[in-house]
């Protein structure tokens, strides 16, 4: 649900300052995945006390949706391939985002990775090895190049433990299990936060003089979605533009080619991943006919094209009655030996034969899932979003992948950010220090704002209505799948808009246990996730062309005029409006890359 609008002075409900708790902080970091913990690592090792730094995270620490991310995280370095450098890793993340990407940002995250990687060697990450002991890399679709360095198939578990074992090195503070329900601002500038833990229900204000979100993003506000049910739920940019930023490229929605499928393995796998890596390592889909498909969409990138176009071309399959009974089609790598699913998959390989399936011997059933939103909240080169003192990064900012995201780009976004922005943050930490302004009125007005926003939680809490607020974020995600999924047309998008405004007045009430009942946070996960579906509608409404991840059958073209990104922003009288911005150019150096036309040749694999 929505909060309602705020409780008045001396309505009963608002709390006193000392029946909650305060927390004063340099920089409070929302979200304990890897673009958090890369943050905080950085802000240490520029000289920020780490006194003055808190992570929080939803869960117990170290168990963010980074630990499912699997395949592998990019870098030029070349191990391979030493005709990769960064530019063409540049040139290849703006053709895959169909140039809606913004080049500064894209270069920020190219330029640096091969160091950030080099880098994470040093810290201990456990990188799969070649024989001369260099960190290996793998084909990730659409890469002209093998620059996707891997740990196994649990690469971004790797990844944070690396990252926490760091930040506890350098004692930064974590706290787990605290819910950020909204940001307190005051005149575009960032005051903090205010939340609740979760364990105990006790609201909490986080008075800090900036806030990085590093809080995930949105696809599991589909039916079927590679997360968790409770994460990526909107929180980051919700919680962004409800205080006045604004948001960008939300209608670009990843859909994942390979998400587990079918009756053998059970609802609660249903949608999960089945990592790009199978194809990585020369897994093949076949349709239920026996057919290798992909031969008929994409005879030279064959299993390893983009991801919109693997995805699309096996919805087709499947619509025209090629697919399995389950409505999904074949992966097959039981041509490798089984020593090599083993040693290069091994968690795929684990989790199939617990289901009963040897990856060796048959194939697995995949179907394409929800797995990540290319859009967010519209920051500048460094993260900092329109609201002074507030940052965002990793996949709850737009900007690096446009209209389509290349596999293993995004664990390189988290960290490529997280050191950026850890940066920004520490200079402006440096320059803010000694100031002698007294902030006692700017604490005062931030206690005034939190507690009435606590007022408003209070009543939602006690709310006794007719909704159970999970059934409602069942309904979004079931609309959102319907009317906004891999294909898309205007009389679909404007039914979901409808019907959205039928959930949000059964939102309006819900029944909701106390503070710290799930139905408590199912409430303000839906509060997000209604924000976030209106901006993804009305993006996909309002772009009138089909671009990437964006497919609209009634525009099946790439229209040049529409080379804009949508920006979303909340209008003066609280409805939500829509301009467009027209995208950067990249440099001369990607621009010469982009003309070298490099392409992936896929039959290197058979
Ligand atoms: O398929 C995968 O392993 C996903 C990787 C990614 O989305 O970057």
């Amino acid at each position: 649900m929505e909060i309602p609008p705020r409780a008045a002075d001396g309505e009963p409900g608002v709390a006193a300052p000392d029946e909650y708790e305060t927390v004063d902080l340099g920089v409070l970091v929302v979200g304990a995945g890897a673009a958090g913990a890369r943050t905080a690592v950085e802000l240490v090792e520029q000289g920020v006390d780490p006194e003055e730094i808190l992570v929080i995270g939803k869960r117990g620490h170290g168990d963010a949706h980074t630990t499912w991310a699997r395949g592998g995280i990019n870098g030029a370095l070349g191990t391979h391939d030493p005709e990769d450098d960064w530019t063409v890793h540049a040139a290849d993340t703006l053709k895959e985002g169909h140039f809606l990407n913004d080049p500064g940002k894209v270069e920020t995250v190219t330029e640096r990775m091969p160091g950030l990687l080099r880098e994470l060697d040093d810290w201990g990450m456990a990188f799969s090895r070649t024989d001369d002991g260099e960190p290996d890399q793998r084909y990730f679709g659409a890469q002209s190049f093998r620059r996707t360095a891997f740990a196994g198939d649990h690469t971004g578990e790797s990844l944070l433990n690396t990252l926490v074992e760091r930040a506890q090195g350098l004692s930064v503070p974590y706290r787990e299990n605290v819910f950020i329900s909204r940001l307190l601002t005051e005149g575009g500038r960032a005051l903090g936060a205010a939340g609740y833990d979760m364990d105990t229900g006790e609201y909490v204000v986080f008075d800090a003089e900036t806030v990085v979100l590093a809080a995930g993003g949105y696809t599991s506000l589909y039916r079927r979605h590679s997360s968790r049910d409770d994460e990526n739920t909107g929180d980051g940019p919700a919680l962004a533009y409800l205080a006045g930023a604004r948001l960008m490229d939300v209608e670009f929605v990843q859909f994942h080619p390979t998400g587990m499928v079918g009756d053998r393995y059970g609802e609660e796998w249903d949608g999960r991943l089945v990592t790009e890596a199978v194809r990585g390592e020369g897994g093949r889909l076949f349709n239920a006919e026996g057919e290798r498909f992909m031969e008929r969409y994409s005879p030279d990138q064959m299993e390893l094209d983009a991801r919109d176009v693997v995805a699309r071309a096996i919805a087709r399959e499947v619509r025209e009655g090629r697919g399995t009974e389950n409505g999904g089609v074949y992966l097959d790598i039981s041509h490798r030996e089984r020593e090599f699913i083993q040693e290069r998959l091994p968690r795929m390989y684990e989790r199939f034969a617990d289901l009963g399936v040897d990856m060796a011997e048959e194939p697995v059933e995949v179907a394409p899932t929800a797995h990540y939103g290319m859009g967010g909240v519209r920051v500048d080169d460094e993260g900092e979003t329109d609201i002074d003192g507030l940052y965002a990064i990793g996949e709850t900012m737009a900007g690096v992948h446009g209209a389509n995201r290349l596999g293993g780009n995004s664990l390189a976004e988290t960290i490529a950010f997280g050191q950026v922005t850890g940066q920004a943050v520490a200079r402006r930490l440096a320059d803010d220090a000694g100031g002698s302004d007294d902030e006692a009125p700017e604490s005062d007005r931030l206690h005034d704002r939190a507690r009435h926003h606590f007022a408003d939680l209070g009543r939602l809490a006690g709310s006794d209505g007719s909704h159970e607020p999970e059934a409602l974020l069942d309904e979004l995600r079931e609309l959102l799948w319907e009317h906004a999924g891999l294909l898309r047309t205007e009389a679909g998008l404007a039914a979901g808009l409808e019907e959205l405004q039928e959930l949000r007045r059964k939102a309006s009430d819900l029944a909701v246990g106390g503070p710290t009942s799930k139905s408590f946070e199912y409430a303000l996960d839906l509060g997000f996730g209604l924000v976030v579906a209106e901006a993804l509608l009305r993006g996909a409404q309002e772009r009138t062309e089909s671009r990437g991840a964006h497919a609209r059958t009634d525009y099946p073209g790439t229209d040049p005029d529409w080379k804009r990104n949508i920006v979303v922003e909340r209008g003066s009288v609280g409805g939500m409006r829509l301009t467009t911005e027209s995208v950067g150019t990249p440099s001369e150096a990607v621009q010469e890359a982009l003309d070298a036309d490099h392409e992936l040749d896929y039959h290197q694999l058979e």
